[in-house]
């Protein structure tokens, strides 16, 4: 969700109210994906580099997070939306992993969208838990290093019931990846908008999904020829 700063500098206004902008925009892709029958939708909030902003940025996020939680969940569950999120929780105010929490109890027998947010998230700090994790399953004995494959480390990632991204939105203009689901995202669909954040709307969701059905998807291989035998 880039560019809420961009888009408050423009105006002369402070980047908190960028973000409460950005807020409006989340809003919105929320409520489309859940009308285009989408079923996974992993937003980024908050980074583990996101730390390094000014002391009232980050106070501001994790605080207008923390409301949105608790103004939104109500609608969130009835739309029948799951809530869930991904990233070192236990690192973030405790009243926010409340919030949090709750937000996940009151909805997880819902069976529509599933909303992840990550937030104090990053793919490498993902990746180096799900290491940790796995050593200590060898250390412990229940795992030997030989049987670790691709699927061991999918299992150990923060949520492991989620799939593959398919569709990687990357508003704010810019061409990189900062540090998103990089496992996840081996085989997706980049599609990079200019457009800021706070200025997404629901018509820029369907022409992102529109431009994804026109791609073809080849996974390394050739259209229409058979898979060689493993090894050969
Ligand atoms: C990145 O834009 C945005 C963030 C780090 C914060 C995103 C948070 C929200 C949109 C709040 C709403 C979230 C929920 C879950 C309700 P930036 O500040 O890096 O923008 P810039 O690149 O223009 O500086």
């Amino acid at each position: 969700m880039d560019g809420n700063g961009r888009w408050a500098r423009q105006r002369g206004l402070m980047r908190i109210e960028g973000h409460y902008e950005g807020r409006k925009a989340t809003r919105r892709l929320v409520e489309g994906c859940v009308w285009l029958g989408i079923p996974y939708l992993t937003i980024y909030a908050f980074s583990t580099e996101n730390w390094s902003r000014s002391a009232d940025e980050v106070r501001g996020i994790l605080g207008l997070i923390e409301a949105a939680l608790e103004t939104e969940i109500d609608d969130l569950n009835k739309s029948n939306v799951r809530f869930t999120t991904s990233g070192r929780i236990h690192d973030l105010p405790e009243s926010l992993q409340q919030a949090l929490a709750a937000g996940e109890a009151r909805t997880a027998g819902n069976t529509g969208l599933v909303l992840n947010l990550a937030i104090n998230y990053s793919g490498r700090t993902e990746l180096a838990d799900a290491c940790r994790a796995i050593a200590e399953e060898c250390v412990a004995g229940r795992l030997s290093p030989e049987a670790i494959t691709t699927e061991t480390v999918a299992q150990h990632l923060y949520r492991p019931e989620l799939p593959q991204v398919d569709l990687f939105i990357r508003p704010g203009g810019e061409m990189r990846v900062s540090n998103f689901l990089l496992w996840q995202i081996a085989y997706a669909e980049m599609y990079v908008c200019p457009l800021l954040w706070p200025d997404f709307q629901v018509e820029h969701l369907r022409e992102a999904v529109a431009e994804f059905g026109r791609r073809e998807r080849r996974y390394g291989g050739v259209p229409g020829e058979q898979p060689a035998p493993h090894g050969s």
